[in-house]
């Protein structure tokens, strides 16, 4: 692989774990971060650092410069964080995508791929979600992402400059950032259980969600760099089932050995009840299939926080 890519919130969780990917490949790598939620810990050695933020047209120009793959992760993730302050997620999820989007396409950056979002479904009436389901953002970090992907459709419209959005469900995996109040329930559970504290479940716990295991979304990812008809869509990424949160703590309480119960708090604003893809279009489109299921995801996450314990 000689080709070389961006990965903009290539410190953060999601993004990290593409790098180590693409540099495991031996491909060029550039990192673009303004480490607001990702972690110098996270940087691999081989990426190139540009420090900075998307949110500045400058600093996008320089960083697509040269650069044939954009992989946008760089975003300010969290639903909850979304409704106490819309305006500074928005400038990060939304100018800073539209920077990125026209930083790249005067470049003339091969292909760049959106991390978009399972939030723009809303709360649909049936299960699975299916990308032609009309979206229903209840959130600002929902709608954030839908006018991110929408844009990069336009795009691809207007302009011929080939954007693809892969909409994760519920990423979790080792790196993913327990330390505050916003991240991802699978790292709250595992850290909670880990140090023997009762995790807190808002709601009734019987919300659901399709949790996948982050090396699944980096093999979609990196298919959408090359797959032929992507150009344009939308697509989901995800393993394709869905657990409830009662279930899932039940199951991570067996895995680490703990029989904590969940202290139970209002359900947050703007979240979604049932989320569940389907994930027929990534197989046709990316040739995409899950190989990490949930209960192999959970064994390798709980083992890496224990590692940080
Ligand atoms: C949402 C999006 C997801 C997006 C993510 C970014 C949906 C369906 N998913 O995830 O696409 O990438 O935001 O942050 O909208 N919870 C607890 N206890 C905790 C933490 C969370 O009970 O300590 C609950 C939440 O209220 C929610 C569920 O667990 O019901 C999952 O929460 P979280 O991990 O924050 O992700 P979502 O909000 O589902």
């Amino acid at each position: 692989m000689s080709s070389s890519y961006l990965v903009t919130g290539g410190a953060g969780f999601i993004g990290s774990h593409l790098v180590e990917a693409l540099l495991a490949a031996g491909a060029r790598v550039r990192v673009l971060d303004n480490f607001i939620t990702g972690h110098r810990r996270n940087l691999r050695e081989g990426a190139e650092l540009i420090e900075g933020d998307v949110a500045a047209l400058d600093t996008c120009r320089r960083a697509v410069d040269g650069i044939d793959f954009v992989l946008h992760q760089a975003a300010i993730p969290s639903v909850p964080r979304s409704v106490a302050d819309p305006l500074t997620s928005h400038r990060a999820n939304v100018d800073g995508t539209l920077n990125l989007l026209v930083a790249a396409r005067d470049a003339g950056v091969t292909r760049l791929i959106f991390a978009g979002s399972s939030s723009v479904y809303g709360n649909s009436a049936t299960l699975p979600k299916r990308e032609d389901m009309v979206p229903n953002p209840l959130s600002p970090y929902a709608l954030q992402k839908l006018v991110g992907e929408r844009y990069g459709q336009m795009f691809h419209a207007l302009y011929g400059f080939e954007t693809v959005s892969i909409r994760y469900f519920n990423v979790f995996g080792p790196r993913q950032d327990p330390g505050s109040p916003y991240s991802g329930v699978i790292s709250r559970f595992a850290t909670a259980l880990l140090a023997n504290e009762p995790p807190t479940i808002y709601g009734d716990g019987e919300q659901t969600r399709d949790f996948t295991y982050v090396a699944n979304v980096v093999d979609g990812v990196l298919k959408a760099c090359t797959a032929p008809n992507a150009a344009g869509q939308a697509i989901n990424v995800a393993v394709g089932g869905r657990i409830s949160l009662n279930a899932l703590l039940e199951g991570m309480n067996r895995s680490v050995g703990t029989r904590l119960s969940a202290v139970y708090k209002d359900t947050r604003t703007g979240d979604v009840r049932d989320s569940q893809a389907d994930i027929t279009k990534a197989r046709e489109i990316l040739g995409y299939t899950p190989t990490v299921d949930l209960a192999e995801g959970l064994d390798r996450t709980i083992a890496w926080y224990r590692t940080q314990s």
